[in-house]
């Protein structure tokens, strides 16, 4: 288990060799310790990103790609292994952390299809006086701050189409899932990725560490996945220099039930948006809006559906639902559940935190919510599903936009140009309609308003890497 810090290709504790415990939360037990990296370590970190990262630019795009697609089945050769530590870390059910860890994995395949597909252009200035020529050269160093919701496949979300550009990653991995990431780093060397060009350095104070690795001049862009708070703190910081930016942040999607829609179907479907990987998703179903017509049979036989949901540790036969992170997550959605109950929602199914050891919560499904009750203004992130019955489409309509957040949004009907004109209306980055999960690592992810900035995936992706540079030539 790789339980140091990674730089320029070295395995090393940090500068002032303290430690970080990581705890199982299925029993808060600590699993082990990792180094904890200092700012100076970060400033370190970024010193090897910038001394590697001209040499991996000036790699052939097909030599970059063949490196990308060794990743990509390096990683898959220890589909088990990473899962195993994904499942001890972070506490997801083993099939779906081994459904990361090949998630994870085809980032690197999709972009290694992609590494030798960078276009620029050329063109004739419309005064005939010379050449427009556009070119897309690598940003330099980036700077990536991860989750612990998925501990594999949002550091190679990142990484794999940064470095198919051209780029060298420092990586600030989170607190509570280090050892999934160091691994991951340790296999993409194995694969071949020259030292310097990934840097993983987790630590125990974030604040200074981003202030550190920002601070340098080197550091030429910053991609973060996690919550809106913290995304609006860093956007501020890099604001001071200047940096590129790449944001995935927090969801409140929405997920809308016509009346003439397939209700096993949309239960499967709603399931799948709501309780995949534990329900802490950023595209989770956070508000499910059922017409009145169906609203009490939705409601039925969602709370039925997620009654078989079986709650326990990720390594045990047969769950399906793993511990939340940490007991801040617990409080935080009893906080929610409480709330709601007292605003006049039903409890249809659950409502009540689970006794420790592990910090565990009942899926909860509450009908008759109200619009704009305070659970519909929050990201749950957790196994609660509040259904809101609703008459009037326009009226739905404006109710599920009204939100700063703009991520993800379901849509269930037969009718599929009714389907369409309400995805056309949503203010979601990504909608699905008839389907639960819409996650590829080929579609363009991000979000509307304040959801984000940018998108990671398909071919936009690797563009969010590159800056563009434009060159008047004449001849
Ligand atoms: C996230 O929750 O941050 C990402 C979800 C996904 O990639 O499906």
């Amino acid at each position: 288990m790789s339980e140091q810090i990674l730089i320029g290709g070295q395995w090393r504790d940090g500068a002032d060799g303290e430690r970080i415990s990581v705890a199982d939360p299925a029993t808060s037990d600590e699993i082990t310790t990792v180094a904890a990296g200092t700012p100076a370590d970060a400033t370190a970190a970024v010193d090897a990103a910038a001394a590697a990262q001209p040499g991996w630019a000036a790699t052939a795009p097909r030599e970059r790609a063949e490196v990308l697609r060794a990743c990509w089945s390096t990683l898959l050769d220890h589909q088990d292994e990473l899962a195993e530590l994904i499942t001890g870390e972070h506490g997801k059910p083993l099939a779906d952390a081994r459904g990361e860890v090949a998630y994870a994995a085809e980032f690197f395949r999709w972009n290694s299809e992609e590494a030798v597909r960078i276009h620029g252009s050329m063109g004739t200035a419309p005064s005939g006086n010379n050449k427009i020529i556009v070119r897309h050269p690598p940003v330099g160093v980036v700077v990536m701050v991860t989750p612990w919701n998925f501990p594999a496949a949002m550091i190679t979300r990142k990484v794999a189409p940064a470095l198919a550009a051209g780029n060298a990653a420092v990586v600030k991995p989170p607190a509570e899932t280090p050892l999934t990431a160091l691994r991951v780093a340790d296999l993409l060397q194995q694969a071949g990725v020259p030292d310097g060009v990934i840097n993983v350095v987790p630590t125990a104070d974030s604040a200074a560490w981003f202030e550190a690795a920002t601070e340098h001049r080197a550091t030429r862009m910053v991609s973060f996945t996690g919550s809106t708070a913290v995304g609006k703190l860093l956007l501020k910081r890099c604001a001071d220099r200047v940096l590129k930016v790449a944001m995935e942040l927090g969801g409140n999607a929405p997920f809308i039930v016509f009346a003439d829609a397939d209700l096993d179907a949309a239960v499967e479907g709603a399931m799948v948006a709501k309780m995949r990987h534990s329900a802490e998703t950023c595209t989770a179903a956070n508000r499910f809006f059922a017409a009145r017509a169906v609203a009490a049979e939705f409601t039925a036989k969602l709370a039925n559906a997620m009654s078989e949901v079986r709650v326990g540790s990720g390594f045990d036969d047969g769950v399906t639902c793993g511990p939340m992170i940490n007991p801040a997550a617990i409080e935080s959605i009893s906080g929610l559940v409480g709330a709601a109950v007292g605003d006049g929602a039903e409890v249809a199914l659950g409502g009540s935190a689970i006794d420790g050891p592990g910090f565990f919560y009942e899926p909860t499904v509450l009908g008759g919510v109200a619009p704009g009750a305070g659970i519909t203004r929050h990201e749950i992130f957790g196994p609660v599903a509040p259904v809101i019955p609703f008459d009037d489409h326009d009226t739905m309509i404006d109710n599920a936009n009204d939100t700063e957040m703009g991520l993800a949004a379901y849509v269930y009907s037969a009718d599929l140009a009714r389907a369409m004109r309400t995805a056309e209306r949503l203010e979601s980055g990504i909608v699905g309609i008839n389907r639960g999960a819409m996650s590829d690592p080929a579609a363009p992810f991000g979000g509307m308003k304040q959801s984000g900035l940018g998108r990671e995936g398909a071919s936009e992706g690797i563009y969010e890497f590159c800056e563009t540079q434009y060159i008047a030539a004449s001849w």
